[in-house]
C-alpha cells in the first residue's frame, strides 16, 4: 500500500475542518462542504441510503455494470496489461463486480484502488486477496490528483479509470468539467475512463432518493452537524435543523439543505466563534448534478475524450459511459 502524505501547510485535519465550518458559515449564503458527511457515523449511514427503496442510484449502476461485466471487461482489456484505477474505491463493492469478471477471463492487469481513508484500503486489499488471490493489488492512499500524478510517472503502461457512482455529479458543473481535464491530462491517448453519471428522469423519482420516507438522509444530513458538535466542540442543537431537499428539473440538479428552524446563534469552539441563524435561514450541503446523454458526450468532448460505449439500465436511470482518451 501507497500512502501520499496529504498536507503541505503542517495544518492537522481538526484545523482544516474548523477552518472550512468557518469559512462556510461565514458567507452570505452559508454552505458546508460535502466532504465531511463521511465519519464512521456517516459512512454507516450512507450504506443504509444505498440500501433504500427509495435510492435507486446505487441498485441501478450495480445492474449495469453485472449485466454488461463480460462486454466492459473485453473493452478494458484489449490484449495488453492495463493498470484499473478505481478513484475513491471504498469498500470496492461494485468494482469487484468488474474485477471477478477480469479474473475469469484472465486479463492482465493490477488494480489501483484509490481512497483517502487508509482503513478502507486496508480492509479492501485484505477482502481481495482472500477473494481473488491472483488478482493483483496496488492500494493507494491520498487525495485523487497526487495519486494520478503518482501513477502517470511511475507506471507507464495504459490505464482505465473507474470514477462511478455519480460522484461527477456533486461538483460544481465547471469543477466537474476540470476534474475530467485533470484526469485526461494524466492519461494517454487511447487510455479510458468510465464514468458513472445519474441521468434526467421524473422529477419526483429523483427528489424521493433525496427524501426518503425512513428519514435516514434527513439523518445523515444532520449528521453532519453532529459531527461539528463532535470534532470541533460546535453547540448545535440538532432538533432545530430540518433536512430540506429541493430539484430543479431545468438545471438538473438536486440540492440539499440544513434549515434553522428559528433565530439562533451557535458556539462552535474551535473556530472561536459564534454563528447567527435568522428564522428558516439554510446552509447548502450538497448538490447532486443529473445528466442527459447529450450532456455527458459534450462534457467528455471538452475534456479531451469520446464515448466508446454506453451501458445503461432499461428505464434509462442510470448510465456508465465509457470513455477513451482521444
Ligand atoms: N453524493 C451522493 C449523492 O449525491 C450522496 C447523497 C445521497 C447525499 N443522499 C444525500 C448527499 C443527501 C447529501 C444529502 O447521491
Amino acid at each position: 500500500m501507497i500512502e501520499l502524505s496529504r498536507k503541505l501547510d503542517g495544518s492537522n485535519d481538526t484545523e482544516t475542518f474548523a477552518r472550512d465550518v468557518a469559512e462556510g458559515l461565514s458567507q452570505h449564503q452559508k454552505t458546508l462542504p460535502s466532504r465531511y458527511f463521511y465519519d464512521a457515523a456517516g459512512s454507516r449511514l450512507f450504506q443504509e441510503i444505498m440500501a433504500l427503496p427509495e435510492y435507486y442510484l446505487t441498485r441501478c449502476e450495480f445492474k449495469v455494470l453485472t449485466e454488461n461485466r463480460q462486454e466492459i471487461a473485453r473493452h478494458f482489456a484489449k490484449d495488453s496489461f492495463f493498470h484499473l484505477i478505481d478513484l475513491g474505491a471504498g469498500d470496492a463493492l461494485k468494482t469487484k463486480i468488474l474485477l471477478r469478471e477480469l479474473d475469469r477471463q484472465q486479463s492482465s492487469f493490477d488494480y489501483v484502488p484509490v481512497d483517502i481513508s487508509g482503513d478502507a484500503m486496508r480492509q479492501l486489499s485484505s477482502s481481495l486477496q482472500q477473494e481473488m488471490p491472483a488478482v493483483r493489488v496496488q492500494a493507494v492512499v491520498g487525495e485523487y490528483f497526487p495519486a494520478l500524478e503518482w501513477l502517470h510517472e511511475n507506471k507507464p503502461e495504459r490505464k482505465v479509470v473507474l470514477f462511478l457512482g455519480s460522484n461527477i455529479g456533486n461538483f460544481k458543473p465547471d469543477e466537474g468539467r476540470n476534474f475530467l481535464k485533470t484526469i485526461c491530462s494524466y492519461l494517454n491517448p487511447g487510455d479510458k475512463l468510465l464514468l458513472g453519471v445519474d441521468l434526467r428522469k421524473d422529477p419526483d423519482t429523483i427528489l424521493s432518493a433525496y427524501n426518503d420516507t425512513s428519514g435516514v438522509t434527513a439523518e445523515f444530513n444532520l449528521n453532519l452537524l453532529r459531527r461539528i458538535n463532535a470534532e470541533l466542540g460546535g453547540e448545535f442543537d440538532i432538533a432545530q435543523f430540518q433536512h430540506y431537499p429541493i430539484y430543479n428539473p431545468q438545471e438538473g440538479v438536486m440540492r440539499s439543505f440544513l434549515v434553522s428552524r428559528k433565530e439562533q446563534e451557535v458556539y462552535i469552539r474551535d473556530t472561536g466563534r459564534t454563528f447567527h441563524f435568522d428564522a428558516w435561514e439554510a446552509i447548502h450541503t450538497e448538490n447532486s448534478h443529473k445528466y442527459s446523454m447529450q450532456q455527458v458526450e459534450e462534457l467528455g468532448k471538452a475534456c479531451g475524450f469520446r464515448v466508446e460505449t454506453l451501458f445503461q439500465d432499461v428505464a434509462c436511470r442510470f448510465a456508465d459511459v465509457l470513455f477513451t482518451v482521444t
